[in-house]
Order: C-alpha cells, then structure tokens, then sequence
C-alpha cells in the first residue's frame, strides 16, 4: 500500500523540476496524477515517465494557470478523468527578478499573476470538488524566499516581487486553513530553499555559485527536486491529517540560521577572547 493510495491529486507545473519530481513520487505512492504545465513536450514527457514507472497520470497542456477559462477547463478534465479530486498542490510559479529600481510595473503585475493570482484561482475553482467530497487538502509552495532577508547569498537584492509574492503565499495558507477548516480541508505551505532545478541552475553555474548558496544554509548540499516531493507526499498524505496552517521549511536550515549557515570559523576566533572575558567579569554571567 502506498502512502497515497487511491487518492487523486491535482499537481500544477509537472514538466520540470519539483513539480515532475512529485508527479512521480504521488505516482509511486499510489496517487492517480492530473498535471499541467505551460510547456508542452516537458509535460507530456513527465507523463510518460510516470506511466513507464508503473504509475497513473493524466495532464493537460499548454496551460496558463493565469486564465481563469483554462483552469476551469483544467478542473472539469481532472473530474472526468479520475472522479472528485482528494489534493490540490499549487507547486507551478512563474517569477521574473529584479530590485525596486529595476523592476516594471509589467514586471510586477506579472509576478503577481503567476505566483499569487494562480493559486488563488486554482484553490477556488478546486473548493467545490471538495465541497462536494466533504474533505480534501491543499498544499501551497512557499520559498525561504517569503521568510529571510533578501534570502540570496549576501543578501543581493534581485527578488524584490518575488520575495513579497511568496510572503502572500505563505500567508494565504493561514488564512484558508482557517476560512476552509468547516469543509475539512486542510492548508499547508512547504517552503523550499535552494532546490536544483532548471530555475535555479543559472545561479549555481556562476563560478563560486553554488559554494555561496551553501553557506547560506546548515546543511552543505544543494536540495533536490525529491526532498520537496517527499515532504509533500507527507503533507498530502494522512499521516499528516493532524496538520493544517502550518509553513514547512525543507531549506537544509537556511530559515533557521537566517541565512547565515554555520558558525564561521574566522567570526568566531574574532570573538572567541572577547566572550571568554564577558563570561569572566565579576558580576557577569559567570561572576
Ligand atoms: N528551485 C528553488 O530553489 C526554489 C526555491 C524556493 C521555492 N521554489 C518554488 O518551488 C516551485 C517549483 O520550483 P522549480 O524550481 O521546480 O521551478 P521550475 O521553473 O523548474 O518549474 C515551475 C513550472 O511551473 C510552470 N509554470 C509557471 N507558471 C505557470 C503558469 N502560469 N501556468 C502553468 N504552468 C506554469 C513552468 O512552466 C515550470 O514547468 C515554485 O513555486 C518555486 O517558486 C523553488
């Protein structure tokens, strides 16, 4: 028995990355997929891997989770094709970068649309399936983006929209979780760090990229797209039936060191005589 058997779980942004990463992973653990994605071969292809793998997915593209139209068209095809949908996984985000200065309002509006407006009108279009089917489960994603500084080695600015549209993201699961609780439909967020995907790959290939990412965090290694797909199995599953409203950082500690990754040795030999001292004095902490 898989930890999602019998269970249908819609999935946004399957052609790549973390969102293919699920679609497999529901699939192993026993979810019959519905996918989408903008690009077409991407998507297609994700299909193809779960079958092959022994698994059920169906999955409509291109499609602009922007346009309320093909959402609901989206919504219709995942009834017809499996019956009345048990999860919903807003993982698809389109972001462009850029500081306040640089941005346009065309970069704003955009970001805003594919990274807060898609999720709310998947989540709405979605309610009454599982109004109908008197439960069901939502899982949005979030980023240590929405959570810590400018959440870039060194702080760099250059996410500026996007820092605030995973913040609303983040914020959004608290507020359905509460508004959607009569309906027995639990809320999460699982927030990614640094994840390796083909979004983040032209950071990592800056030289020093990818060694300056990992000192943001306690765990040295880069994320992969299948530590976020385990996470969402559990959050989707009903090993998790206890847990609404909550933000799951899986960030390797990025959140938790706040950006700052592990104690660093030349910090810490600069201070190392000076708290002796401040532990020594009389009437100090150890005085
Ligand atoms: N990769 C990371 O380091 C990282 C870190 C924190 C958060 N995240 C978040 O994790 C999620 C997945 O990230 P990823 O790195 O796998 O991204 P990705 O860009 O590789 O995949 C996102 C997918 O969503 C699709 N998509 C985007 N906008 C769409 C729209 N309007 N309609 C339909 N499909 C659309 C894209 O075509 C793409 O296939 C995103 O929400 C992202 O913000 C990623």
């Amino acid at each position: 028995m898989g930890r999602l058997q019998g269970k249908i779980a819609l999935i946004t942004g399957t052609a790549d990355g973390q969102g293919r990463a699920a679609a497999l992973a529901f699939a192993r653990e026993g979810a019959k997929v519905v996918g989408c994605d903008l690009k077409t071969d991407l998507a297609a292809e994700t299909v193809e891997m779960v079958r092959r793998a022994g698994g059920e997915m169906v999955s409509m593209q291109p499609l602009h989770l922007n346009d309320e139209e093909q959402v609901k068209a989206w919504i219709d095809f995942a009834v017809k094709s499996y019956g009345d949908f048990d999860i919903l996984y807003n993982n698809a985000s389109g972001v462009r970068g850029g500081s306040i200065e640089s941005l346009t309002r065309e970069d704003w509006d955009f970001n805003i649309a594919n990274e807060v407006t898609i999720l709310f009108l998947a989540i709405k279009h979605a309610l009454p399936v599982f109004k109908r089917k008197g439960r069901g489960v939502i899982l949005n994603t979030g980023s240590v983006a929405g959570m810590v500084g400018a959440a870039m080695p060194g702080n760099i600015p250059g996410n500026f929209v996007h820092n605030i549209s995973k913040a609303a993201v983040i914020r959004m699961g608290v507020n359905l979780a509460v508004e959607l609780s009569p309906y027995n439909i639990r809320v999460n967020t699982v927030s990614p760090g640094l994840i390796d995907t083909p979004a983040t790959r032209p950071l990592l290939q800056q030289p020093n990229g990818l060694e300056l990412f990992l000192k943001s965090a306690l765990i040295r290694r880069a994320g992969q797209s299948e530590d976020i797909a385990q996470a969402a199995v559990f959050l989707c599953s009903d090993e998790a039936s206890y847990i609404t409203g909550a933000n799951l950082p899986v960030d390797g500690g990025w959140t938790a060191s706040g950006g700052l990754g592990q104690p660093d040795p030349d910090t810490t030999k600069i201070f190392a005589e000076a708290m002796a001292k401040l532990c020594n004095i009389p009437g100090g902490p150890n005085g």
